[in-house]
C-alpha cells in the first residue's frame, strides 16, 4: 500500500464538495442504533466491523446501541491501489469470535459494486450463524455488479468517490468528521 504518500496541503484542498455534514451523520447513526436495539432486543448480537473504513461508524453506532452487544473485526482487501473494485476479495484479518448460532450484523462503510459484501455474507453464512444482516453507512447503487440485501442503511449517495468519517483515499482523509467528494483533478497530485 501507499504508506509513503506525503500530503503537503490541507485536507480540504483535495475535496470538491461536502455531501454529508457531521450533524447529518450523527443524527442518522443515532436512528440506526435505536432501530438495531429494538430489532435485536433479547438476542445475542455480534457486530462485525469491517476494517478499516467502518471503524468510526462502528464506534459511533455502538454508543447508540442500548442492548448487550459484542464486537469483532474483519479486514478484507478488494481494491489494491486502484479505486475500482477488482472483484477479488482477500481476508487480511479474520474474526476472533465463533459466529455459529449467533446473530451477526456486519457493519460496513460503503457498498459500491457489492462484491465485498457478497463475499463477506457468503463467508459468514458458511459458519452457520443464526442470522447475518448488513448495516452500511453509505450505498452507491450506480455501479452495483451483484445485488446484496442491505438491512440497515445510513444514506444513499450518487456515484462519487467519497472520503471522511473513516473512508479513505490513498490512505488519507479518514479523520474528517464529515463525508466529502474528492476533487478528481487535485487528488491526482497524490498518485
Ligand atoms: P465494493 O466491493 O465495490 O462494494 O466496494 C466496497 C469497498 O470499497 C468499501 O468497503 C470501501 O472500502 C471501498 N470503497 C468503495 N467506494 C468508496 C469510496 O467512495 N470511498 C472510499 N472507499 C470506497
Ligand atoms: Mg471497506
Amino acid at each position: 500500500m501507499s504508506n509513503g504518500v506525503r500530503m503537503n496541503r490541507k485536507l480540504e484542498y483535495y475535496l470538491s464538495e461536502v455531501l454529508l455534514t457531521a450533524e447529518q451523520i450523527q443524527g442518522r447513526v443515532a436512528e440506526l442504533g435505536a432501530q438495531i436495539s429494538r430489532d435485536y432486543a433479547g438476542r445475542d448480537l455480534l457486530l462485525i466491523g469491517i476494517l478499516k473504513g467502518a471503524v468510526i461508524f462502528l464506534s459511533d453506532l455502538l454508543r447508540h446501541i442500548t442492548i448487550p452487544v459484542q464486537v469483532d473485526f474483519m479486514a478484507v482487501s478488494s481494491y489494491g491501489a486502484a479505486t475500482l473494485s477488482s472483484g477479488v476479495v482477500r481476508i487480511l484479518k479474520d474474526l476472533d469470535e465463533v459466529v455459529e448460532g449467533r446473530e451477526v450484523l456486519v457493519v460496513e462503510d460503503i457498498i459500491d459494486t457489492g462484491l465485498t459484501l457478497r463475499y463477506l455474507r457468503e463467508n459468514l453464512q458458511a459458519r452457520q450463524p443464526a442470522g447475518v444482516r448488513i448495516c452500511t453507512l453509505l450505498d452507491k447503487p450506480d455501479r452495483r455488479v451483484v445485488e446484496v440485501p442491505v438491512d440497515y442503511l445510513g444514506f444513499r449517495i450518487p456515484y462519487r468517490f467519497v472520503v471522511g468519517y473513516g473512508l479513505d483515499c490513498k490512505v488519507h482523509f479518514r479523520n474528517l468528521p464529515y463525508i466529502a467528494a474528492v476533487d478528481q483533478e487535485k487528488i491526482r497530485e497524490l498518485f
